[in-house]
């Protein structure tokens, strides 16, 4: 187990470049598995979860180069295999080899996934969508085993806009017969990223960024490149840091737009931020304003965000509302946070914040991912040490977290228990 400390209480000062996004990277690598060529995918970020996908790819019999935030992979060796349930166990994204085998082979055969444990999380939207493709669905000793005949397209409407269902429909989707028409589909900037992949591969997809998703099957895919986009979660993560701790912090590297919501919401609570082209200056403010926040699918506040946000409104002045309308319970973090000495009333989906409160360090444990975002979030800005459990959380999803925060002056390292 992996255990960060920090010493809390340090302004932030300096630039924090923004890696490329976890949840285009996990969508864009088993989707080079749909082409037979070369594969180029830059602007990766040094994650854990990236890790595990490339150990599948390797099962495949895909060769796999890294250089630098470059990977190369060359699939024209491929092999059909089973995702095993130790790989398949380790992230959530694993389950898009389902979609991607499927289209590719015509036979997935993949363990159930892995992921933070942050609500019940089914995936009858995406079984769905590959049933109404064609295929044919088992599941034996905690292993999907999905096959068919044919793929054909057809229409396609989901019941939720699920970024996850939307995904692997598509690669499902790709090497079909005929036209697939996704209707309600998930409209987040990294399905754009995906699509924009596919098309450089050959793929005939429209619609990206709407919801309505149109694929013109085609018989092959070949070489091609992509750059990962930049993270908007990491970035939404050290914005709110600099909003608790800044000292005209600059966060380098992202894409304002897609921070929308999460720039909208901080001006509204008094923080004072600074957009100049893909750079953000945020200084921390004064007082800090009580508002309500509620997660909603994009262009709406991002779910990933929820967390890192709740250490935010333990700060602001006055009462705050909390609401998470995406999963079932994010809410891990919030009795670490109580342990720290913040005010909160909560149950699975609502919280409300009595602020403003000092937090003191203490003893917590990362439960998620985006929790272990919202502890460090925390002992950032509390008096004396705080030590986070279960830390390994934290690196599937922020690359070089330690070095980036000490380089602006934090005090926090991690060790291994
Ligand atoms: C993705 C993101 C995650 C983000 C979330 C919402 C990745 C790897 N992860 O997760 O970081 O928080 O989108 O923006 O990109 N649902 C069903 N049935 C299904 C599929 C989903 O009921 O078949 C429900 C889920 O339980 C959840 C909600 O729909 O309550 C949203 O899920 P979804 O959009 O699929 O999120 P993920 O793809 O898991």
């Amino acid at each position: 187990m992996k255990r960060i400390i920090i010493e809390g209480n340090r302004p932030l000062s300096g630039t924090i470049k923004i890696g490329g996004a976890k949840n285009s990277t996990v969508a864009l690598i088993p989707a080079a598995i749909l082409a037979t060529g070369t594969l180029k995918i830059h602007n990766v970020p040094g994650i854990t979860d990236k890790d595990a996908l490339l150990e599948i790819l390797k099962l495949l019999n895909i060769k796999v180069n890294e250089e630098d935030n470059t990977i190369i992979l060359d699939a024209r060796n491929i092999q059909n295999g089973v995702v095993t349930e130790e790989l398949a166990q380790k992230l959530r994204a694993s389950y898009y080899f389902m979609g991607a085998l499927l289209g590719r082979f015509k036979k997935a055969e993949v363990y159930f996934p892995g992921g933070c444990k942050i609500g019940s999380r089914p995936i009858d939207i995406h079984l769905q969508g590959f049933e109404a493709l064609g295929a044919k669905i088992k599941t034996e000793n905690n292993k999907y085993i999905i096959t068919a005949d044919e793929l054909k397209g057809t229409e396609i409407n989901l019941r939720f806009a699920s970024v996850g269902a939307t995904v692997n429909i598509i690669l499902a989707a790709v090497l079909a017969k005929g036209q697939t028409i996704i209707n309600n589909a998930a409209k987040e900037v990294e399905i754009e990223n995906l699509i924009e992949f596919l098309n450089n591969m050959g793929a005939k997809i429209k619609g990206a960024g709407t919801n309505t998703i149109i694929i013109d099957g085609v018989s092959a895919l070949h070489d091609a490149d992509i750059t990962v986009i930049p993270d908007r979660i990491e970035a939404g993560t050290y914005i709110i840091m600099g909003s608790l701790l800044g000292d005209n912090l600059t966060i380098d590297g992202v894409n304002p737009k897609h921070l929308t919501s999460v720039l909208t919401k901080l001006k509204e609570m008094g923080i004072g931020i600074n957009v100049k082209e893909n750079k953000i200056i945020i200084t921390k403010a004064q007082g800090i304003k009580a508002t309500d926040v509620k997660t909603e699918v994009y262009p709406g506040f991002v779910t990933d965000l929820g967390q890192p946000m709740s250490v935010l409104l333990t700060q602001a002045e006055g009462i705050s509302h909390f609401e998470e309308t995406i999963f079932e319970n994010r809410m891990g973090h919030i009795p670490n946070l109580q342990k720290m000495g913040a005010k909160i009333k909560f149950d699975n989906t609502h919280a409300v914040f009595y602020g403003p409160s000092k937090l003191k360090g203490a003893e917590l444990t990362a439960t998620d991912l985006r929790s272990g975002a919202a502890l460090v979030t925390a002992g950032l800005i509390a008096e004396g040490t705080t030590i986070i459990n279960d830390a390994d959380y934290i690196l599937r999803g922020y690359e070089r977290i330690i070095t980036k925060l000490s380089d602006v002056g934090a005090k926090i390292e991690i060790t291994e228990i």
